[in-house]
């Protein structure tokens, strides 16, 4: 593959092989010497048109810990304010000769559309409510180290299913690697149609994390409720908040995951969050070397120049 747009596309192997890949960058980061040379004279750009605390930087070291030179570019105080479109962004920044590309943008399929136009590798790094690929890659980086595989785990997805890219690419990754994917949330926040897919659905947490593995909670995206149904926070914690009383219906073993950022009291309570259940500080270290693995695999598609 010579881009990383979604986990649509990449065969059960394809994901195997990444996760093999991110587990030796595991082993890499926490040496003193982190420093390789796979990527060396390399040039990288950040292009991130959505905030991020995660994604980019974990992107940017990523990039520096294979001897990449790495540019984020600041969106915020660049030409797109002056009507610039992203596509005259992307052939501007192409005709700078980077070797990769990494993308965050609001809209789904922008990164598809701007990978057609630049001659380098480019990585979707959140296209709208899409796909956010290296999000389930490090999710299933996390689970598969705590648990040993994913193949007939029970892995309960809760909260805003409808606005959320990571809910959309670990659905495709989990049920790929044979896990058993259940979606929990109100039916205001499951994107239409979504039953034909074929999951196990629940309205309610007791069902839901019933006997589940990995409980799989998502930030309630209140940014992108336009004037729709914006739940009062106070009923939507009663209800879909994770707390210790509801993370008990799960496996008196089961794992707590959030790709962040949290909103604590709100899908999740900091007693479940930072308690001794919780995976989340480990996705972000997994989150770096996953980013290390996908730079790699992409060295050999780079452009010959
Ligand atoms: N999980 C995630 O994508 O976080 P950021 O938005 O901070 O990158």
């Amino acid at each position: 593959h010579r881009h990383l747009l979604g986990i649509e596309g990449l065969s059960p192997l394809d994901i195997k092989a990444l996760l093999d890949l991110a587990d030796e960058k595991v082993e890499v980061s926490r040496q003193v010497e982190k420093k390789k040379t796979t990527l060396r004279g390399r040039t990288q750009i950040n292009l991130f048109f959505e905030p991020s605390t995660r994604t980019q930087s974990s992107f940017e070291i990523a990039g520096k810990r294979l001897g990449a030179d790495v540019m984020n570019m600041s969106v915020a105080s660049s030409s797109v304010k002056k009507g610039e479109t992203l596509i005259d962004t992307a052939a501007t920044l192409n005709a700078m000769r980077p070797d990769l590309i990494i993308v965050r943008h609001h809209a789904a399929g922008a990164v598809h559309l701007l990978a057609q136009k630049v001659d380098c590798s480019v990585v979707n790094a959140g296209d709208g409510a899409h796909e956010h690929p290296t999000q389930a890659l490090l999710d299933a980086l996390t689970i598969r180290r705590n648990k040993g595989r994913i193949a007939g785990l029970t892995v309960a997805i809760c909260g805003d299913i409808l606005h959320s890219r990571v809910a959309r690419s670990n659905m495709i990754l989990l049920a790929a690697m044979g896990a058993h994917v259940r979606l929990v949330a109100p039916s205001t926040l499951l994107p239409p149609g979504i039953e034909r897919l074929g999951f196990e659905m629940h309205r309610d947490m007791k069902t839901g994390l019933k006997d589940a593995d990995i409980v799989m909670m998502l930030r309630l995206q209140r940014e992108r409720m336009n004037g729709s149904f914006v739940p009062s926070v106070k009923e939507y914690f009663r209800f879909y908040g994770l707390d210790q009383e509801k993370l008990n219906y799960a496996k008196p073993d089961a794992l707590v995951m959030h790709p962040g950022p949290m909103n604590r009291g709100v899908e999740i309570s900091s007693e479940v969050a930072d308690g001794a259940q919780s995976l989340i500080r480990e996705q972000v270290e997994m989150g770096v070397a996953v980013r290390m693995a996908v730079l790699e695999a992409l060295a050999s598609h780079l452009p010959n120049r």
